[in-house]
């Protein structure tokens, strides 16, 4: 089977504009997948035609445009994980009656698909989607009712879907339904949108409304109407606070770089609305505090950089809140039967808000009476809405695949509550808290501007290093965490191996690798622990390891040593990860990587 983990773009308007804001939102959602690209169009006449094709959105471009004036179209931008990415396996797909694009799995397929073949379909390609797009034709063609044919066909389906749907003899509507995978409306002014997500229209119009599971809307010019279980619904109208400038690159060269210039501001901005007299307050968020105060035991539930900020998490909980947690990969947790009760608080920490994994937690977690609390990025994400709270970060559109700015509110945000749990806790009295709280509001966010001042030495070292095909992270405690997230970081955009150890683990196995001219980057950012530090720094220089040293300390012999800004030890995982995120993004360059889009990688993985 193919799955997908796809965007969806439609536009039903104004002749000019139709397919300027089809290739653009394709464009703007490129972080989603770029494997293959296509769009369906009604052009002047009033017939619909169809370009897709393998590779990026940019080489569609002129195929489409060829395809003139339009007011209505669909567009897909396409990430497999399985199947190669071919022309036949492109989106939409559909016959000469219709036209649909999908994101997520229809897990029947294979049942629907013989059904459909008894019926005399044959198919083209090894999509899901097709089959999909064949049995919507065949309700079609039996009703003659397009709407009742999209609602006849998703009962149908099991699984997960977005689809957005053009009906050739219907120029002027898009059809869209959802179940599991995002779909939002972008509201314009005789204009509409549907979308996987908001940056795709977000140029024309920020209000929306955010489909539920289950809905299917009729969307044209004039009117949405939305509809679920054949009753017409209202959904709430959203506004979008992001501008479009600030999902662009803006000068930077890259989106990534972009991103971890803002990473200080989001750290205020996420923290801000959270902070009276300098002490942690979560009112405005409605948070359930007595659940914080009585819970015995904290999961943090995540995937990829997510639950490496989960690590930092824990130690903070663990070591001031003094309230056992643990961390968890989604995906291992969803199927380890874990054992939870009401006194549990499950935490699920995502940017999107919709990768499965962490979703299909979070349900567990429900389902098995634990408490809930989603640490999100995207608003009314489906993370957020099924949580039993939210507490939103306020990182702004991350774009590049690889998470820099959104980990690092993670982080900050995840610290925060758990200085709040200390006091709830009576673990920690008010004038530490001030004191923690104002470390981590003020001087962690300039520590981040001062590390970015110093750029040019951390490219020096990533000029050093860019070369190697292998690398090492080595740290104890946060440190080891900061490593877990240094070495993903530059494994997903320079494609250099890379593995992170616990520094005194490294001895029981992994010392084998290191031989002369292997680069090892040692954090040394906790000074209860540098002693130690450098008993493993002298094992692996021993061995011949070329050192980048990170460290706040007195620089031990090193090849290179990257030193922190002044900053309590607190707080200086945030600092350390704009170092770690640079020394990433300038390998990365250096090797003339595609940075914001990594091969084999998404932003926003909706499938399993
Ligand atoms: C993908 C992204 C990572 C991200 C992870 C979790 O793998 O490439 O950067 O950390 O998903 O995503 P989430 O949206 O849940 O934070």
């Amino acid at each position: 089977m193919v799955l997908y983990m796809c965007g969806i773009i439609g536009y039903v308007g104004k002749d000019e504009n139709s397919l300027e804001a089809l290739l653009e939102g394709l464009s703007a959602l490129e972080y989603r997948g770029y494997d293959s690209a296509g769009i369906a169009a009604f052009d002047c006449a009033g017939r619909l035609r169809t370009v897709k094709d393998v590779g990026r959105v940019s080489g569609i471009k002129e195929a489409a445009l060829e395809i003139g004036a339009s007011a209505c179209g669909i567009g897909h931008t396409r990430w497999a994980t399985h199947g190669a990415p071919s022309k036949e396996n492109s989106h939409p797909h559909g016959t000469d009656r219709l036209q649909l694009v999908h994101n997520g799995i229809i897990e029947n397929y294979a049942h629907l698909k013989k059904e459909l073949t008894e019926l005399g379909y044959s198919f083209y390609s090894d999509t899901d989607t097709e089959v999909a797009a064949k049995l919507l034709d065949y309700y079609y063609m039996r009703s003659g009712r397009r709407f009742e044919a999209v609602c006849e066909t998703i009962k149908r389906l099991t699984g997960s879907y977005a689809l957005g749907i053009v009906f050739s003899d219907d120029p002027d509507t898009i059809y869209a339904a959802r179940k599991d995978s995002p779909l939002i409306i972008g509201i314009g002014d005789g204009e509409a949108y549907i979308a996987s997500d908001v940056t795709a229209f977000l140029r024309r119009t920020r209000d929306y409304y955010r489909l539920e599971d289950g809905d299917v809307a009729k969307i044209s010019a004039r009117s949405i109407e939305i509809y679920n279980g054949g009753k017409k619904v209202t959904r709430e109208k959203l506004t979008a606070k992001w501008d479009h400038e600030s999902a662009e690159k803006g000068g930077y060269d890259h989106f990534m770089l972009k991103e971890i210039h803002e990473e200080s501001e989001a750290v205020v901005k996420t923290l801000r609305p959270r902070i009276k007299d300098m002490l942690p307050d979560f009112s405005d968020d409605e948070l359930n505090e007595s659940m914080l105060k009585h819970i015995t035991r904290l999961y943090i539930v995540a995937c990829g950089t997510a639950m490496h900020a989960g690590l930092i998490g824990r130690a903070v909980f663990e070591g001031h809140a003094k309230l056992p947690v643990s961390v968890e990969i989604a995906s291992e947790f969803r199927y380890n039967d874990p054992i939870l009760s009401e006194n549990d608080l499950v935490v699920v920490v995502s940017q999107s808000g919709e990768t499965a994994d962490s979703l299909a937690a979070l349900r567990l977690a429900k389902q098995k009476g634990a408490q809930t609390l989603a640490i999100v990025n995207v608003i009314g994400s489906s993370i957020a809405k099924e949580a039993h709270s939210v507490l939103y970060t306020w990182a702004g559109p991350e774009i590049a695949v690889a998470s820099t700015k959104a980990y690092s509110v993670q982080a900050a945000l995840l610290t925060l509550l758990a200085i709040r749990c200390a006091i709830l806790r009576g673990e920690m009295n008010e004038l530490s808290a001030r004191e923690f709280v104002r470390e981590l509001y003020e001087d962690a966010p300039r520590a981040i501007n001062e590390v970015l001042e110093r750029v040019d030495h951390i490219k020096a070292c990533a000029e050093r290093l860019y070369k190697s095909e292998d690398m090492f992270f080595i740290g104890r405690g946060t440190d080891y965490a900061l490593s877990c997230e240094g070495s993903l970081k530059l494994k997903e955009i320079s494609y250099i191996h890379s593995e992170a150890y616990a520094a005194g683990e490294l001895k029981h196995g992994t010392i084998s690798l290191i031989t002369e001219g292997i680069p090892v980057v040692a954090l040394a950012t906790v000074s209860s622990l540098h002693a130690k530090m450098l008993s493993n720094i002298r094992e692996v220089r021993s061995r011949g390891a070329v050192l980048t040293l990170i460290t706040n300390g007195e620089s031990e012999e090193a090849d290179m040593v990257i030193r922190l800004p002044e900053i309590s030890e607190r707080v200086s995982f945030l600092p350390t990860a704009t170092v770690l995120q640079l020394l990433a993004y300038y390998t990365s360059v250096f090797r003339g990587c595609d940075i914001d889009k990594p091969r084999n990688l998404a932003k926003s993985v909706t499938v399993e």
